[in-house]
């Protein structure tokens, strides 16, 4: 039993990609053997085109996902690129993989109706993102909502290179992580690093208390009653709260009489407070730069020695080998 899956070092972790994402990995962490976490630096390399920037941003992602609480000894956390097999690949399944099946894929599709032109990087970035699942025989991938499409890429892919060449890849399935969980951002839309409207998991935390002092809300009255489960605030408050202080949020909304800034002030409490722990152990491991380089590389020898196995396996199932 493998459980895979990868995010991409495109600047830093925010609360989607938290509540979206990476706490689920964390939750399904658990053996080292089992669970493999890698920083998706070859995708993040078809939009992030500034070295300095890429280097800092795939050292950033491992002290964020380290302080979030990805724990090395419950799983294995390592850079994509270091491991090559992975690109090597990405050829042998592209050459199974039809124009079709890439041209349906929304990166591509989406950017080709605004009018854009793709890099080939952008076509191909499910082959890729295929032969990152395959080469570890990855049998749960849990994504976000937004990524299932490429999960169903990878199985179809699998299945043409076992119908040609015999049984060499695992059929994975993708596992929808909780989809209440969007998140909204400070603008009420969903958050999203290209909306601008993010605010990050270990945001300075003056500069926190100012995003959320500023995020939009209705301008009714104060004494009226209000619908909780509609105001992106208070979904933004739930991700934090117990249940009981949720419920009496929900009870405050439904009787009125209160202002936006007080739960936005109950907002930054509980975020604060909330990312506390895993602030200081990110602290813990940027003060151990060392250590971070060993984790990152003792991740990728082990990814490295399933990815050679499942990759020869594909080479001699298909004669190059
Ligand atoms: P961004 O939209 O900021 O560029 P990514 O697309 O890199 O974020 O997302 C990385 C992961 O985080 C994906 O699995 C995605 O589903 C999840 N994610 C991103 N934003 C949100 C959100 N607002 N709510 C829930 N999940 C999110
Ligand atoms: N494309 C994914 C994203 O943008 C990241 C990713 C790359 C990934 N390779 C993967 C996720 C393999 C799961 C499995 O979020």
């Amino acid at each position: 039993m493998r459980i895979l899956s990868g995010i991409q070092p495109t600047g830093r972790f925010h609360w989607g990609n938290y509540f979206g994402a990476i706490q689920q990995y964390i939750a399904l962490q658990g053996d080292k053997e089992k669970a493999f976490y890698f920083i998706a630096n070859l995708h993040a390399l078809t939009t992030v085109r500034d070295p300095e920037r890429m280097r800092q941003n795939v050292y950033d992602a491992a002290l964020d996902l380290l302080g979030l609480g990805l724990d090395p000894e419950k799983a294995t956390l390592f850079v994509q690129s270091d491991v090559p097999e992975v690109s090597q690949l990405t050829w042998l399944i592209m050459t199974v993989t039809p124009m079709g099946l890439l041209e349906r894929c929304h990166a591509y599709k989406e950017k080709k109706a605004r009018g854009l032109t793709a890099d080939t990087g952008l076509f191909a970035y499910p082959v890729l993102m295929a032969a990152d699942i395959l080469i570890y025989d990855s049998n749960i991938v849990p994504v976000g909502e937004d990524q299932m499409q490429h999960i169903e890429v990878a199985r179809d892919i699998a299945g043409s290179f076992n119908y040609l060449f015999g049984n060499v890849f695992v059929l994975p399935k993708g596992k929808v992580l909780d989809s209440s969980a969007k998140v909204p951002g400070t603008d009420g839309e969903k958050m999203s690093k290209s909306y601008g409207n993010t605010i990050e998991c270990f945001e300075d935390l003056k500069v926190q208390r100012k995003k959320i002092m500023r995020i939009t809300t209705d301008s009714r009255p104060m004494e009226e009653s209000k619908d909780p489960e509609i105001d992106h605030l208070f979904q933004l408050y739930s991700n934090f709260a117990t249940d009981s202080q949720r419920e009496e949020m929900a009870a405050l909304y439904r009787r009125g009489g209160f202002g936006y800034g007080q739960i936005k002030k109950e907002l930054a409490d509980v975020a604060e407070a909330y990312f506390a722990d895993a602030r200081k152990r990110r602290e813990e491991f940027a003060a151990q730069p060392e250590l971070v380089r060993e984790i990152l590389a003792q991740g990728a020898a082990r990814a490295r020695q399933k990815a050679a196995e499942v990759l020869l396996r594909a080479e001699i199932a298909c004669g190059i080998k």
